[in-house]
């Protein structure tokens, strides 16, 4: 455990030696999954300096803050670590929790490793995806222990820096070339993924992710331009959506968000952090889940309704006969989402939803 996190002090140095340290445990890992390689030597001097401006403000702050400050004795696993934001709230608000913190994206863990050093040995920064949640008393034996998992926290998505960076190639709204990938040392970029589609794979994930009757036209102007930059794919879009047909908002968002969700497959991702997370959590738990579209919200929705009945599917009105065991119980109804003033001082707050399960004592 000892330097897992870094003092923020001299920042470009030890920004490397928190690299240095999400590199090892990536070669611990490594030898589990051939998900975790990752290589030290790819970061760029303008990558590390941007882990030093890490600009993300945690939505909801405060309801998260809530949900995580009166936890027993245990570990926290912020799945979704980013830049550190809520991290920090959480580790500062209750000082019974330890928080093993994970994120597939080397510039994130590097901003958060600064940012939460204050906290020492309370903190793990760890390289990986959450969709490997359930291994986590084994990927992180030294730090977990046989403590209880108190808390599990999930803020989906990409961060602001992420989306910022013209490098990266999640925004429309700079050239740049078409990547994607949240881990940039592992699987197929954007324009790589569009080259393995045929127009009816294409059109299939555009409606997913709510494109409509132009989904066919915009499949194939894509598949037929193979763009290589974000500019080339907004263009293709553009190509095939009328200008009097364009809906509010900017013409290829639905066409970047499938792509981005395929790339980082974050349905599978999701589906198996939501199962490992109900299986990990200790009884008293709370497993906290913030999604920013309908799709993954309808996929949270559902997963934490069925561990609230148990997967009962009795009639209500006859009550359950099937002796189904609820897993958790959900702390409220209805999805949390941000007030007005927040969403004025951070606009990405708008599409946030908040949803909380407390795990049902066995
Ligand atoms: C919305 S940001 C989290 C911001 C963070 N809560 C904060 O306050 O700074 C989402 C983060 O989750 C990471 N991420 C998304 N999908 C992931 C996955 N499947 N496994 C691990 N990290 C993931 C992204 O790289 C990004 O850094």
């Amino acid at each position: 455990m000892k330097g897992d996190v870094v003092p923020p002090a001299r920042c470009s140095v030890l920004t490397m030696r928190s690299l240095a340290i999400d590199t090892h445990s990536d070669t611990s890992s490594t030898r589990r999954s051939g998900q975790l390689t990752r290589e030290i030597s790819s970061e760029s001097i303008e990558r590390l300096q941007m882990a030093n401006n890490f600009a993300h403000i945690p939505v909801l702050a405060s309801e998260v803050t809530d949900f995580f400050a009166h936890l027993p004795v245990g570990v926290v696993v912020d799945a979704t670590l980013g830049g550190g934001g809520h991290a920090e709230l959480i580790l500062s608000a209750n000082p019974n929790v330890r928080l093993l913190g994970i994120d597939r994206d080397a510039v994130a863990r590097s901003a958060a490793s600064s940012r939460l050093a204050r906290f020492g040995e309370r903190v793990r920064v760890s390289a990986g995806t959450f969709g490997e949640l359930r291994d986590i008393r084994e990927n992180a034996a030294d730090f977990v222990g046989t403590d209880p998992i108190v808390g599990v926290l999930a803020d989906l998505g990409v961060s602001s820096p992420q989306l910022d960076d013209p490098t990266r190639g999640f925004s429309f709204r700079e050239d740049a070339p078409l990547d994607m990938r949240m881990d940039s040392s592992t699987g197929f970029t954007a324009a790589e993924l569009i080259t393995t589609l045929d127009a009816r794979e294409l059109t299939q994930l555009l409606r997913e992710h709510g494109e409509g009757r132009f989904a066919p036209a915009i499949a194939r102007a894509v598949i037929a331009t193979a763009p290589q930059t974000t500019g080339e794919l907004v263009a293709a879009v553009e190509r095939a959506v009328p200008m009097g047909a364009r809906r509010r908002g900017h013409v290829a968002t639905r066409v970047f968000q499938a792509l981005r969700v395929r790339v980082n497959d974050e349905e599978g991702q999701l589906e198996a952090m939501l199962s490992g997370a109900l299986d990990l959590l200790a009884p008293e738990g709370v497993l906290v889940v913030i999604s920013y579209h309908s799709g993954e919200d309808k996929v949270v929705k559902a997963q934490l309704a069925t561990a609230a009945t148990g997967g009962c599917t009795c009639p209500v009105a006859l009550g359950c006969v099937c002796g189904a065991v609820p897993r958790v119980r959900l702390l409220k109804a209805s999805a949390i989402m941000a007030s007005d003033e927040e969403i004025a001082q951070n606009p990405r707050a708008r599409s946030a939803r908040l949803r909380v399960a407390w795990k049902v004592p066995a």
